[in-house]
């Protein structure tokens, strides 16, 4: 596929078939996420491949829990429609660790430890991107406290669940979502 019909193409996908993936394809989505940049290159991120029923059924209890306590935080209506019953279907969940101690000079400077998180997220979309020129269709999700994420996936304390990336066929159509003006977003300093 080409790049920019990649970059422009993909959808968050929020209704996915159950069909498994090869873990060819599997191989290939996730060596492009380690192609990503990170400061010095420290490579700062983990995946976790879930597949485990158990387990998802454990990702989707923290992740209800999340969305009723953020919309009693928030006030947010439209998280009482908002579902996260694909959370239980969706075939492979990847959740994406960071390691704040492979980060970069932001360490020494005043907002902290950020470049790790970065390059996570430089991962995570090159994850989707290579899902979605492979056929595939994902969901960047957040909505899980830390604490709890560590307890489920057993990961230590020194490192950061950032993302789990929800992969596999979209069931339904996605309609796109709009973008604003690239002339609201940009600046030029000439
Ligand atoms: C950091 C980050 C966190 C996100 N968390 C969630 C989430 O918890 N649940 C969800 O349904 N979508 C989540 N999304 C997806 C966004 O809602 C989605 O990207 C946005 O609405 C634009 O839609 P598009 O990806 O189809 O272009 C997240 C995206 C990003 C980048």
């Amino acid at each position: 596929m080409e790049l920019f019909a990649a970059i422009k193409g993909r959808r968050s996908c929020r209704d996915f078939l159950e069909d498994p993936i090869p873990d060819s394809d599997l191989h290939e989505i996730l060596e492009a996420g380690t192609y990503a940049p990170s400061p010095v290159n420290a490579q700062p991120w983990e995946f976790i491949v879930i597949t485990s029923g158990a387990v998802k059924e454990r990702i989707f209890s923290e992740a209800d829990r999340c969305r009723l306590w953020a919309m009693e935080k928030t006030g947010w209506k439209w998280l009482g429609k908002y579902q996260v019953n694909f959370l239980k279907t969706v075939p492979v969940i990847v959740a994406v660790i960071g390691d704040p101690e492979k980060t970069g000079v932001d360490m020494f400077q005043e907002e902290g430890r950020v470049g790790y998180q970065h390059a996570c997220a430089a991962a995570i979309q090159n994850v989707h991107l290579a899902a979605h020129a492979l056929g595939y269709s994902t969901l960047w999700f957040t909505l899980f406290d830390k604490k709890i994420m560590r307890q489920i996936l057993g990961v230590p304390l020194e490192k950061m669940p950032l993302a789990m990336v929800c992969l596999g066929r979209a069931a339904s159509e996605i309609p796109a979502v709009p973008r604003k003006e690239l002339k609201e977003k940009v600046r030029y300093i000439r």
